[in-house]
């Protein structure tokens, strides 16, 4: 028997999750990008929102909701979830995944430019106690810039891809999006704000608690 990674190994004793598997094969099929969460960080997901108590989540980057599931799976109720998705046929199927999977009525899907909506949120003191920062690679240190302005004392930070599949620790590469998330990765473990860790499980994920 071929031995597996570490990942491998690990998602092979999440089990079954046929509401997760729906969504991804409804992303297929729409021809959409596989960029899901991993598996152990979708289940790391819910697990932050129960062990932090989060009741208003704000979710840069929807896809096909996945990782809006695993999110939502987490609330309690009365709890809700922002979730802001440049394209209206991602945002979509965004909802439809999440409203089959029971979740409608707290997501809230808020199309275009993330930028744009994030600003709106702040303009109208709107404020989070978790985030997950999944969307366009150049923007991660605006995104996270306005996470913090937009967060709750205490709140949580969660930056998927911090290892761009290998290349923001490779010297050789210095495109724009790999530099970014070297800002990124850089600042949220530096800033005096927060008090952050890079888990180096799957493509990375950085986790940061707001300070209050
Ligand atoms: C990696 S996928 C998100 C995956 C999702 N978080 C999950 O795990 O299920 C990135 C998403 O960000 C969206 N996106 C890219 N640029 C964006 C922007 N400028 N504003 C808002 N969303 C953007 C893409 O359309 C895509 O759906």
């Amino acid at each position: 028997m071929e031995s597996m990674t570490q990942e491998q190994y690990a998602d092979s004793l999440l089990g079954e999750d046929p509401e997760l598997e729906r969504v991804l094969k409804s992303i297929k099929e729409s021809g959409m990008p596989e960029v899901s969460i991993a598996p152990g960080y979708g289940r790391l997901l819910t697990l932050l929102v129960k062990i932090s108590g989060a009741k208003r989540i704000l979710e840069i980057g929807a896809l096909g909701g996945y990782s809006g599931i695993c999110l939502a799976r987490g609330l309690a109720p009365g709890g809700q979830l922002v979730s802001l998705e440049l394209k209206e046929e991602y945002a979509q199927l965004a909802k439809r995944n999440l409203t089959l999977a029971g979740f409608g009525d707290c997501a809230d899907y808020r199309v275009g430019e993330a930028l744009d909506s994030l600003d709106r949120l702040e303009a109208e003191d709107e404020r989070f106690d978790l985030f997950l920062i999944d969307a366009d690679k150049g923007n991660y240190p605006a995104y996270l810039e306005k996470a913090i302005r937009l967060a709750n004392p205490g709140a949580l930070i969660l930056g998927d891809n911090a290892f761009l599949r290998g290349k923001t620790l490779d010297p050789e590469r210095s495109g724009p999006s790999v530099q970014s998330v070297r800002a990124f990765n850089e600042r949220a473990l530096s800033d005096e704000r927060l008090e952050a860790t890079l888990l180096p499980a799957y493509d990375g994920l950085v986790l940061a608690r707001v300070r209050g």
